[in-house]
């Protein structure tokens, strides 16, 4: 759907952010702008800002940051024309119609209607549970152990013997056929239509914020299939939802419990870890990492122990590692998922195994010897290789020797030895794919690393500061402009800061809109203008930090131009413009 920026501008502006973000998140005032607890991670002491001035949000805890429709679209999940027209709608402004609106709009509305079709069919299953009928499901969920509440958290149910009577009562709310068709609830087939689902005890599955999107139904007792699923409808996408996260990310642990099953986050749920999640049947992907990493960092694996399990387990172990979430996985044994755990041992005994869970590298490498014997001298040797290779894969060298000394620890191979293994494998030409480096080459790529981010964090002051005390441009003029910022980001976005100020129209919240498709370019550029310098700094230290920010950035693209120029003038101007740099005194105040 495409809206005119001019649109999009009048819907942001007619909605004051911290008006917005006040109706979800509780907010102080603390000297200019408001603070809370962020919506997007767990925390226990407010990181998440919202400016007035700025009408912006930031996170300074987890990153989250944007303006206020894109708060609308990450709070609620939803899609940037929807957010729009949520605060369209607020606000009272009449969105235009477009040309190519009408199929979006028939398909917005299609998805409102499905929903609330899952909504009536979870309150009819909640319902059903509670009826003589139904009293087969309530004593299934009571023989495991569930009690009311938890039944009512979950919104369990049970849907009846009778083939059709939920096709029978939604269409006497007058829902239509072909609707119901698409909510997955039903089957129609020439000779007939009929329930999906009947004589099974019912888990409404719901996304972040509480809505039903589809149902998991087991069979009480044995049968096949044990788990009847909803098909993927237009509300339900399977790779992008997480059984309980609706609960989890509200819980205040630092990391998320992530496991296989309904009945599993239910049960750890219930014994007080209500920071569990599951990704229900199908594999883990990376969009459910995506989406645990908006909450938190760490996870710990609690899948089945069985082989199928572990199998699981090793498929998310890198999935997980490749959106930064470090992994630890718990053993479950002698029990084969959390239920039976906690049923025989509860939850006290499951908080210790938390607390033992083992790392993931090492989890892989216990894996890994299960595919030796480990009496046969060849196959020992084997294992001991492909152990040093895996270690390879860690590019830095002090993370790899680290874990050369867990796994020496841990396996126990003597730690010279397994080291010596591990170099000569390295520097075998084209043996592995990652080399080892050198101590002198390593310190050269972590001081360059360093050196890029002091400039990045100097480019986002500068920013900052420029957003907040707009007549700091004066004293820029002729030093500092949008080309000395190099990355393709940055660039841009100080391009839109200083022809913003030119133009007498300095809007940091509206040039947001420009990156508005993208997660993590809106996140990056809301970062740009919330760089932080200490509080604590008097005013004469900020005086000095202005200067000193000024002077570096501008002499980090006058390096990076010497050191490309091969004109012999334009290099004499540009050391002479590096001599007079060094002169320049540029104060706040
Ligand atoms: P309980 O036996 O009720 O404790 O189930 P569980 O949660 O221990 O389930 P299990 O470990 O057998 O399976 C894990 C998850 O895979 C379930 O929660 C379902 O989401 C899914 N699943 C299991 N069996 C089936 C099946 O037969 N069909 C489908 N589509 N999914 C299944
Ligand atoms: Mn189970």
């Amino acid at each position: 759907m495409y809206y005119p920026d001019e649109v999009v501008e009048e819907v942001r502006t007619r909605n004051d952010i911290v008006d917005v973000i006040s109706g979800y998140v509780k907010l102080q005032k603390k000297g200019r702008d408001y603070f809370g607890l962020c919506p997007f991670h767990n925390e226990k002491t407010p990181s998440f800002s919202v400016s007035g001035q700025k009408q912006m949000y930031y996170c300074f805890g987890c990153g989250a940051g944007g303006n206020v429709i894109t708060f609308v679209m990450e709070y609620e999940n939803e899609s940037f024309a929807e957010a729009l027209k949520i605060l369209a709608d607020r606000a009272g402004v009449k969105l235009p119609e477009v040309d190519d609106s009408k199929e979006d709009r028939a398909k917005a509305d299609r998805r409102a209607l499905l929903l609330e079709i899952n909504k009536v069919a979870a309150n009819y299953f909640y319902y059903q549970l509670r009826r003589p009928q139904g009293k087969i499901g309530y004593d299934y969920f009571k023989k495991r152990a569930l009690s009311d509440e938890t039944i009512r958290r979950f919104g369990l149910g049970f849907a009846n013997k009778t083939s059709d009577d939920l096709y029978r009562y939604l269409k006497s709310k007058g829902y239509a056929d072909e609707v119901l068709r698409d909510s997955g609830l039903v089957t129609m087939e020439a000779r007939g239509t009929w329930d999906k689902f009947w004589n099974r005890v019912m888990f409404p599955i719901m996304d972040v914020n509480s809505r039903v999107v589809g149902f998991g139904g087991r069979v009480m007792g044995d049968g096949e299939p044990k788990y009847l699923n909803s098909p993927e409808t237009l509300v339900f996408d399977k790779s992008r939802n997480l059984y309980g996260l609706n609960y989890a990310r509200t819980s205040r642990e630092k990391y998320m419990l992530a496991c296989e099953g309904y009945m599993d986050v239910i049960a750890m749920q219930q014994a007080g870890f209500t920071n569990a999640v599951a990704s229900l049947g199908t594999a883990f992907t990376e969009r459910h990492a995506m989406l645990l990493r908006r909450y938190t960092d760490t996870v710990v694996l609690t899948y089945d122990s069985d082989g199928a399990g572990v199998k699981a387990a090793l498929r998310a172990i890198p999935i997980l590692r490749e959106v930064g979430i470090s992994t630890r996985v718990l053993n479950l044994k002698p029990y084969k998922d959390p239920d039976e755990f906690i049923k025989n041992r509860g939850a006290d005994e499951f908080r210790e195994r938390i607390e033992k869970a083992q790392n993931s590298f090492l989890f892989e490498i216990d894996v890994l010897k299960r595919n030796y014997s480990m009496n046969d001298p060849e196959q020992r040797t084997k294992f001991y290789n492909e152990t040093a290779k895996k270690l390879l894969e860690f590019p830095e060298a002090l993370e790899r020797d680290n874990y050369i000394r867990a796994v020496s620890d841990e396996q126990m191979i003597p730690y010279e030895d397994l080291r010596r293994l591990v170099n000569r494998l390295g520097n075998r030409p084209g043996a592995v794919s990652t080399r080892v480096t050198s101590a002198g080459e390593e310190r050269e790529r972590r001081k360059k690393r360093d050196k890029d981010d002091g400039i990045r964090k100097s480019q986002r002051l500068l920013l900052t500061w420029l957003i907040e005390r707009p007549e700091l441009f004066e004293k820029l003029k002729g030093i500092v402009g949008p080309d000395d910022f190099k990355d393709p980001l940055y660039h841009r976005t100080a391009q839109m800061v200083f022809d913003g100020y030119a133009a007498g129209n300095l809007n940091p919240a509206e040039i947001l809109n420009h990156f508005i498709n993208d997660e993590e370019q809106y996140r990056e550029a809301a970062a740009l203008f919330h760089a932080s310098l200490d509080e604590s700094l008097s005013n004469d230290e900020q005086r000095k930090a202005f200067s000193e920010t000024v002077y570096r950035v501008r002499r980090n693209s006058l390096d990076e131009a010497i050191r490309a120029t091969t004109d012999l003038a334009e290099l004499q101007r540009l050391m002479n413009e590096q001599r007079t740099l060094k002169t320049l005194d540029i104060t706040i105040d």
